[in-house]
């Protein structure tokens, strides 16, 4: 047993869909999330400049003790092996978990990825497919826009100009006729809706907050670091930037008003 938080990070709202899945399947964890709202997007950036960011996203995590660090961010995980390799807790990407995910999936072994730029373009998702599937057929796309959806709210199923992108980024995908699509940016499963409506109900979308926390609790299980089942989490959210558009946000994705719980702090650079 272990009373110590989970330490959540992403460049901003994207990770929530991994504190989702938290609240649903460790219930009994507290979390600390980390949102670097000053500095989102990572995806468009080098890898020097996300390698540095996802150090001082973990050194400013590693302040509270955390029995585990959870890189809530498909930018991160594909592209920050240096700071991830560095850091001292258990930790978690979301690359592995959903690829493992889309490969259990796959019926056609037609898998498509989207993602941020940095994380297609490291080929980190297609490698950990083919070490798993050396058959597996792999496409990737960017869609850096959708990352400004998530950060703006554009998220309602009815928002036919999200739709219209959403329509655009994957075509390449289903004219490739993958049967899976990983959602290896954070902030696109809280877009889920819209993309399973484009997508058809034949494609199964991998959420990739979901797959890593899945992961976590296999690993929190295994080492016994689970928290007392009596024990009701709670979270704490900082982020870079104010904090009212974080709050109104979540409110949104998360389905519970979180203001109270959202406070501002500067990275640990
Ligand atoms: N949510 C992040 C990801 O999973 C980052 C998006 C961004 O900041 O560009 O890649």
């Amino acid at each position: 047993m272990d009373t110590r938080p989970i330490g959540i990070f992403d460049s901003g709202l994207g990770g929530l869909c991994a504190v989702k899945a938290v609240f649903k399947n460790l219930p009994n964890e507290d979390i600390i999330y980390f949102g670097d709202t000053q500095r989102v997007p990572y995806g468009s950036r080098s890898e020097k400049t996300i390698e540095a960011f996802a150090s001082d996203d973990i050194k400013f995590l590693e302040q509270f003790d955390c029995k585990l660090i959870m890189a809530a961010c498909g930018t991160v995980s594909s592209v920050a092996v240096n700071a991830a390799a560095k850091i001292k807790e258990p930790f978690v990407g979301v690359v592995k978990p959903s690829c493992l995910a889309a490969v259990r999936a796959t019926k056609n072994g037609r898998i498509g990825v989207m993602a941020t730029s940095a994380s297609i373009n490291s080929g980190a998702y297609e490698r950990e497919i083919r070490r798993l599937s050396p058959r597996a057929e792999v496409f990737g796309v960017s869609c850096p826009v959708l990352v400004t959806l998530v950060e703006n709210n554009w998220i309602d199923e009815d928002n036919f100009i999200s739709k219209e992108i959403i329509a655009r980024y994957i075509k390449p995908l289903l004219d490739e006729d993958t049967d899976t699509i990983i959602l290896g940016c954070t902030h696109f499963p809280h877009l889920a809706p819209i993309i399973q409506s484009v997508a058809g109900a034949g494609v199964t979308l991998i959420d990739s907050g979901f797959e890593a926390v899945m992961q976590a609790k296999k690993m929190l299980e295994e080492n016994n670091l689970e928290n007392e089942k009596s024990h009701i989490g709670t979270a704490r959210y900082f982020v870079s930037d104010k904090t009212q558009n974080f709050s109104m946000i979540a409110k949104t994705l998360l389905g519970t008003d979180i203001s109270d719980s959202v406070t501002f702090s500067e990275t640990a650079r």
